[in-house]
């Protein structure tokens, strides 16, 4: 069972309209605002299901939170049809997040999709304390599906944009742009979040060459440990097991995955 503190009522103080079919609501909480990047909170929907959501934005300054989501089923479209002021019913923060990259080795962060929004987290909370300036690629099906362009823009962090069907920035997928990355820098440390097929992806071109972390996405149950709806395949010093995405990731080392 998640633990009662764990147990959140949290009021939308923004709500505002992402990219085509994708909304962000940023919601105040002095619990959910100690997140690290990569956690999720797991979102009560009518029907008693929750949704899971990673964090978009984290401001422990000014307790809030940002959660950015596209519209793709039931859970989503009542979510996105809150207005300022709603109460949701949240547990979190979930699960294990980004470990902080070493502040001297060049770092990318990766992002797929609704994958973007925790890599965003991730190089706000991140950039004052590193040496190196982060690489940015995000990539997205087609230009008006692109989320937090402009956000990556105001942190002025050097930003790559693909889309596959190249209505926006470079053509194609962000595999491309990530080679050019790895071949330039040697101890890269490399930050993705995206559909799995991506992810599996960026473990192949990053083993042996870069320190790889993969934020998974994966469908999720009771997202407190319990279901075993969300296992992966994974190994360890002790072997093979498969661990639950939800409690013991949903941030993996690329190596540890068996895909
Ligand atoms: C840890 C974690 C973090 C996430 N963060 C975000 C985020 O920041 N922004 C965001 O938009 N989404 C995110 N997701 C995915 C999000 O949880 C789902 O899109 C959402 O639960 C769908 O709910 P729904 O009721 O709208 O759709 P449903 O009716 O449940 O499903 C609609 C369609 O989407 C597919 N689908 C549902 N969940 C997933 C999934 N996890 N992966 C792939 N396909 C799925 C279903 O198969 C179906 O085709 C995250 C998932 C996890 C596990
Ligand atoms: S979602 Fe239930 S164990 Fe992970």
């Amino acid at each position: 069972m998640a633990k009662e503190e764990q147990r959140l009522r949290s009021s939308i103080v923004a709500r505002t309209l992402a990219a085509q079919g994708h909304v962000e609501l940023i919601l105040e909480s002095r619990e959910l605002s100690r997140a690290v990047p990569g956690q999720f909170a797991h979102v009560l929907t009518p029907g008693m299901l929750r949704r899971p959501l990673s964090f978009s934005r984290i401001d422990p300054e000014h307790n809030r939170v940002g959660l950015l989501f596209q519209v793709v089923g039931s859970g989503t479209a009542w979510l996105a049809e809150r207005q300022t002021n709603d109460v949701l019913d949240v547990l979190g923060p979930l699960g294990h997040g980004f470990p902080a990259p070493d502040p001297v080795r060049p770092w990318v962060l990766v992002g797929g999709g609704v994958g973007v929004p925790p890599l965003f987290a991730a190089t706000q909370m991140w950039l004052q304390h590193t040496i190196s300036t982060p690489q940015v690629i995000i990539g997205a099906r087609t230009g008006a599906w692109v989320v937090m362009e402009n956000d990556f823009k105001r942190l002025g962090v050097p930003l790559t944009v693909t889309t596959d069907d190249g209505s926006q920035g470079q053509p194609g997928n962000v595999l491309a742009p990530l080679q050019t990355w790895l071949d330039a820098h040697r101890e890269g440390q490399v930050y993705a979040c995206g559909p799995v097929p991506m992810l599996q992806a960026i473990r192949r071109l990053a083993l042996g060459r870069a320190t790889a972390y993969l934020a998974l996405e994966q469908r999720m149950g009771c997202g407190i440990g319990a279901c075993l709806a969300c296992v992966v395949p994974t190994v360890g010093n002790s072997g093979m097991s498969y661990r639950r995405v939800c409690t013991d990731g949903p941030v993996f080392k690329a190596e540890e995955l068996m895909w």
